[in-house]
């Protein structure tokens, strides 16, 4: 790895090539167009706060890697993490109008929560499904005894952070009015301006380390999903193929929500559209041709 002449990190094409493929090939991340700088940038601070001197110590490093670490920190160097409580609101809304109701009615409180990062997503979730099942009322053991939340990602290091539950307390701005108080603890001492979840809660959510490039577990049926800002950064095949194994995951009837910026228009998938970023399984009592996105483009 060189320096151009404002001492930005540039690859050699061949090391560019290799960090790229390795990259799609186990993560499915897709680097290919017009990334260059980024990845340089990105790979050069890595490289740097890893201890390592060249690229090419990086790249035999991976070759390697037996357990996956090397390629978890690399992706988590080269992808963002970014996420925030109540994102995406639209989706809490429609949870509790009709998701909740209908899961209530199925018999579970169940939902898998996908490339989760730092744990906003799934506790946001979560906090939903309590206020619902409550009424804003007190929290019995045996109401959050009924929620099961599974949360995972690729990335060790978020999901650390995740069961951790700190956050900074400008990061909570946008908690509805009352959350703060029933499902934080403020910090103290060296935690002072930041706020944890109450460990009753955090322990509703089940994290475990998973790539959406590896096959899902038969036992793993939920009746709604959440795969929400990680296909932004998998080319149209992988999303394709993540999609279809999240659709055997669900429960006939069961809901896939993506980010608002990820439409499966012109992906081959099983799943019925219902409203932006929301699709449904078939539950079997309808016809259910295989579609490309024809039904939401007529939308
Ligand atoms: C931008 S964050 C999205 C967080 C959250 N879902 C949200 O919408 O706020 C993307 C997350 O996807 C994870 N990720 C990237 N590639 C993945 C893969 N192949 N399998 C599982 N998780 C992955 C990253 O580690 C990161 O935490």
């Amino acid at each position: 790895m060189d320096r151009d002449d404002q001492g930005a990190f540039v690859l050699k094409p061949g090391e560019l090539a290799r960090i790229q493929s390795i990259a799609y090939e186990r993560s499915g991340i897709d680097l290919r167009k017009g990334k260059d700088q980024m990845i340089a940038m990105r790979i050069g601070k890595h490289i740097r706060s890893s201890g390592l001197n060249s690229v090419r110590e990086l790249l035999s490093l991976l070759e390697q890697d037996r357990t996956g670490a090397v390629l978890m920190n690399m992706i988590d160097a080269l992808t963002t993490n970014h996420t925030h409580f109540m994102r995406e609101p639209e989706h809490f809304e429609f949870l509790r109008k009709t998701v909740f109701p209908w899961m209530l009615n199925q018999g579970g409180l169940r939902i898998w929560c996908a490339a989760s990062s730092t744990g906003e997503e799934p506790y946001t979730i979560l906090f939903h499904l309590i206020e619902h099942r409550s009424g804003s009322g007190p929290i019995s053991p045996m109401l959050l005894q009924e929620i099961e939340i599974l949360a995972t990602d690729i990335s060790d290091r978020v999901i650390l952070q995740a069961k951790r539950a700190v956050y900074p307390e400008d990061r909570l701005n946008g908690l509805p009015p009352g959350w703060l108080q029933r499902y934080f603890r403020r910090g103290e001492g060296k935690w002072a301006g930041h706020y944890q979840v109450k460990p009753a809660f955090v322990s509703r959510v089940r994290y475990q380390k998973f790539n959406l490039m590896d096959a899902v577990p038969a036992s793993w049926r939920f009746p709604a999903i959440f795969c929400r800002n990680v296909m932004i950064y998998f080319d149209r095949p992988t999303q394709a193929n993540v999609v279809c194994k999240m659709a055997n995951a669900l429960e006939p009837g069961g809901y896939l929500f993506v980010g608002h910026s990820e439409s499966l228009n012109g992906i081959d998938h099983p799943l019925t559209y219902v409203r932006p970023a929301v699709y449904r399984k078939p539950d079997g009592s309808e016809p259910t041709p295989r579609m490309s996105g024809s039904q939401e483009n007529s939308r």
